[in-house]
């Protein structure tokens, strides 16, 4: 049984996690970061020892990697033969150097610091390296969230680049709207209700059952004149791209 866990890092899914689980009553033994001030702080909210260096993390029964994927592999061949995990979407579990005692403890969930956000409903995406360890990780993870999944490395890929699409680029989409809109001094609360209502509308039913707009209508003349609101040449680019992906897949 996993009781004792150290972090490696200090940044959004270190903290947040390091919180929870202090929450559950799994003790955090070490924060390991190179970002004294942010490792420091961290460490002191859930009452562990803060290190700066690697070599010095004390006896726990878990690592966790909360680092940049770029550097998993390279953190991961200075640790010591300890369960280690990472929990990055896109990385595979072949990235922890050695053969056993790894895993991977992906949550489909944007995570930040300091920001409230309801465990029990995120999917965790879980992989390891042999039966035992799947079995601690298992029994760790389900103390947060009731939502396990066992996936693979290809398969977290594929799932990670399409929360990507989904997520991030849906976020980037009221970027611009917001952009847009408050150039003219116009709110963007005006488009609160209908994010929320297309937002829960794809929760229900299959997203391309919920298509509206002039793309979906093939009303090119609108579409025209759009485009030549848009002044952000690449917003414009984006505009245009989208709309015709959507009337080329729905060719009539
Ligand atoms: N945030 C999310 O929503 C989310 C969701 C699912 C999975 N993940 C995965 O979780 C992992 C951590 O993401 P995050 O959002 O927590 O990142 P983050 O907020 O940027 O934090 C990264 C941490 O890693 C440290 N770090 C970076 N390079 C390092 C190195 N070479 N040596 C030691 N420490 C290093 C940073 O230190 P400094 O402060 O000094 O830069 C920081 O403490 C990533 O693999 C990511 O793919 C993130």
């Amino acid at each position: 049984m996993i009781k004792k866990i150290s972090f490696i890092g200090s940044g959004n899914v270190a903290s947040v996690f390091a919180e929870k689980f202090s929450s559950v009553n799994i003790d955090v033994i070490n924060i390991i970061s190179r970002n004294q001030k942010t490792g420091k702080e961290l460490a002191q909210k859930v009452n562990a020892k803060y290190y700066k260096s690697i070599r010095r993390i004390d006896d726990c029964d878990m690592i966790f990697i909360c680092t940049n994927d770029d550097n998993i592999v390279k953190i991961s061949e200075e640790l010591p033969d300890i369960l280690v995990a990472h929990t990055s979407g896109n990385t595979s579990i072949s990235s922890i150097k050695r053969k056993k005692r790894k895993a991977v403890i992906y949550p489909i969930q944007s995570l930040s610091k300091n920001e409230k956000v309801s465990f029990n409903e995120i999917p965790f995406c879980i992989e390891a390296s042999d039966l035992e360890t799947k079995a601690k990780i298992h029994e760790l993870i389900s103390k947060i969230s009731k939502n396990i999944h066992t996936i693979n490395s290809s398969e977290r890929k594929l799932i990670h680049m399409s929360a990507v699409i989904a997520s991030n680029f849906s976020n980037f989409c009221y970027i611009m709207g917001y952009e847009i809109l408050k150039e003219k001094n116009i709110s963007f609360d005006l488009l609160k209700p209908l994010i929320k209502h297309t937002a829960e509308k794809n929760l229900n039913r299959e997203p391309k059952k919920n298509l509206t707009g002039p793309a979906a209508r093939r009303d090119f003349k609108t579409i025209k004149e759009h485009l030549a609101l848009i002044d952000n040449k690449k917003y414009k680019r984006i505009y245009e791209i989208i709309s015709k992906t959507i009337i080329d897949k729905y060719e009539k």
